[in-house]
């Protein structure tokens, strides 16, 4: 399929004979821009979800100048635009509630613009989805381009050997050694300088890792590039690919409709598993598909971790940093390592086919990319489980779970609130033991609201002193991919909209089976049905703007979290021109 000039979108814009294309030509020159210059060249956007408050992107400025660079020498004409930039760890109360914000954003800067192609630039956690979710629904011709993983960083203590340390996995780990009294508080304050090294994303294979390697897996990013540190002078050269990739794809018309399949999102699924990835990574991918219009869902991704080992040794699940994935060949050597799970005929962006991209790419480390018969965790990354707890499903990061909690049963000690959950955990009188379930609700999408990452319950304070670093921990959350422990999230339907987790009450037992797959509230029926008709919603925290928007049309945790008037296919709307 070959495009020609008269074919292109933007001309609807710039070739316009009347007094609107005339305007249009006039306004671009009045930038200083030759008319010619958008006349005869295909119109790029380069979305970039830079700010001066998101960390993980400081470099993608100057990296949307490279994209433009190959944009150019490719005949493309690039334009800048920026996107809400959603800085994992700065915004408020979570970046999950402004997830389907920047994908209107885009969806609409794309629709409304005279584009005929899009370079995405992202990376950290929400920014991926976001931007994807808006760029499906448009469904022009689409390119993803990493912020690429912060550089490793190291610590040595007197007397340890010095040992990798990454983004948010060990600010957990330090944090509990600290309630714990085990680092002094002049080391805690050293500490703040630790961890993140560089600009780029975390380090281990948290959320941001776990979704630009998903889509690689998609098709929809160039082979290898999700894994390149964000200050190599490779990203450099990659984000001129990238430009000069987008150019070709708009003649060749490969845009995401072409290329997204039930079988490319079969592959990103075995590449969840096989990373160890994010539990978060459930709720976006099936976001992703929806709009796409592939059905996916919670059993689906059940299926693929029971299926498809865990590969790559990294934290939280093992013990390397991404730096290490890459030099150890990255996804494509993960992907050829699992070949057998892989639909390999899909279409990706570099116009071959996922199997054609991935020919010859070996493991260089197998220390890092473990072989399949020495996996990091043959348990899998990711298990759904069910029940009268979660009739809709709950997820729990198996991989990155104590396994003598795959089957435990435990009274439960309720939190209604991240407030009475941290006050209460720092209470040295608090009745709580290793074998207790701590239960947090009203964190989920409609409840908190926009589910944040709280459901890696804090454990209880005097616990930490006894040296317990796990517990069964259940609640209607996500948590950081970055973070470990026996928690069990995402559980559907969420307390705030009248799920069971809204009826358990302290002292209660629940129990969990993971090779069962089950979630169990050993509550009779009759007694449920009497707490259910006694229970009163909580009272919605907004009257008013995208938070009211938010809570009025948010799907559940496993539908994806996406407003319920931005799901299915896409089905383009051009805007008149008048
Ligand atoms: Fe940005 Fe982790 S905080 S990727």
């Amino acid at each position: 399929m070959h495009r020609t000039l008269s074919d292109l979108r933007s001309r609807r814009w710039f070739a316009d004979a009347g007094m609107r294309g005339f305007a249009h030509r006039q306004r671009i020159q009045q930038m200083g821009l030759r008319r010619e210059d958008v006349l005869d060249r295909p119109i790029v956007a380069i979305i970039n979800t830079w700010s001066d408050l998101s960390p993980c992107h400081a470099h993608l400025r100057e990296r949307a100048e490279s994209v433009k660079r190959g944009v150019l020498l490719a005949g493309g004409m690039p334009f800048e635009l920026p996107a809400m930039s959603l800085g994992e760890v700065m915004v408020k109360p979570t970046t999950m509630l402004y997830r389907n914000f920047l994908a209107m954003e885009v969806e609409e800067l794309l629709r409304s613009l005279p584009i005929d192609g899009a370079v995405l630039l992202a990376g950290c956690d929400k920014t991926t989805p976001g931007t994807l979710m808006g760029a499906i629904s448009t469904d022009l011709p689409t390119l993803f381009f990493a912020a690429g993983p912060m550089l490793s960083d190291r610590l040595q203590r007197r007397g340890e050997p010095a040992r990798a340390i990454g983004a948010g996995t060990h600010t957990r780990m330090f944090w509990d050694e600290y309630q714990a009294g085990r680092i002094a508080p002049d080391e805690w304050v050293g500490l703040e300088a630790k961890m993140t090294r560089a600009p780029g994303t975390c380090n281990v294979m948290g959320t941001a890792s776990t979704l630009t390697s998903m889509v690689e897996a998609l098709g929809l990013a160039l082979p290898g590039s999700t894994s390149v540190p964000a200050m190599d002078a490779g990203h450099t050269r990659i984000a001129a690919d990238a430009g000069e990739r987008i150019v070709q794809m708009i003649w060749e018309d490969l845009k995401p409709s072409r290329l997204l399949t039930a079988g490319s999102f079969r592959n990103a699924a075995a590449v969840q598993m096989a990373l160890g990835g994010s539990t978060n990574a459930a709720v976006h991918l099936i976001a992703l598909a929806r709009r796409a219009g592939v059905t996916l869902t919670l059993d689906d991704l059940d299926r693929a971790g029971r299926d498809v080992p865990v590969l790559a040794n990294l934290f939280p699940s093992g013990d390397r940093l991404m730096e290490d994935f890459h030099y150890a060949g990255g996804m494509p050597a993960l992907l050829n390592r699992i070949r057998p799970h892989l639909c390999l005929g899909e279409l990706t962006v570099t116009g071959r086919t996922l199997g054609e991209n991935i020919a010859g790419r070996e493991s260089l480390d197998d220390e890092v990319i473990r072989p399949v018969d020495r996996p990091v965790s043959a348990s899998g990354a990711l298990a759904v489980l069910k029940g009268n707890l979660a009739p809709d499903g709950a997820v729990i990061k198996a991989s990155a779970a104590s396994p003598k909690y795959f089957r435990h049963r435990g009274r439960a000690l309720v939190f209604d609130s991240p407030a009475e959950m941290n006050a209460r955990c720092a209470d040295p009188e608090l009745d709580v033991d290793e074998d207790t379930v701590l239960v947090l609700r009203n964190a989920g999408p409609v409840g908190a609201p926009g589910m944040p990452e709280w459901g890696g319950l804090p454990i209880p304070k005097k616990l930490l002193q006894r040296g317990v670093r796990d517990m069964v921990r259940i609640s209607d959350a996500r948590m950081s991919g970055t973070h470990y422990g026996s928690c069990i999230l995402h559980v559907s339907p969420e307390a705030a909209i009248g799920g069971p987790l809204a009826l358990v009450e302290s002292g209660d037992e629940i129990s969990l089976d993971v090779e069962a797959r089950t979630l169990t509230l050993h509550v009779d029926e009759a007694q449920l049905a009497a707490r259910r008709a006694a229970w009163k919603a909580p009272q919605r925290q907004a009257p008013r703007g995208y938070t009211r928007l938010y809570q009025d049309h948010v799907t559940q945790a496993h539908e994806g979290c996406d407003f319920d008037f931005l799901q299915g296919p896409p089905t383009t709307t051009e805007p008149v021109i008048f």
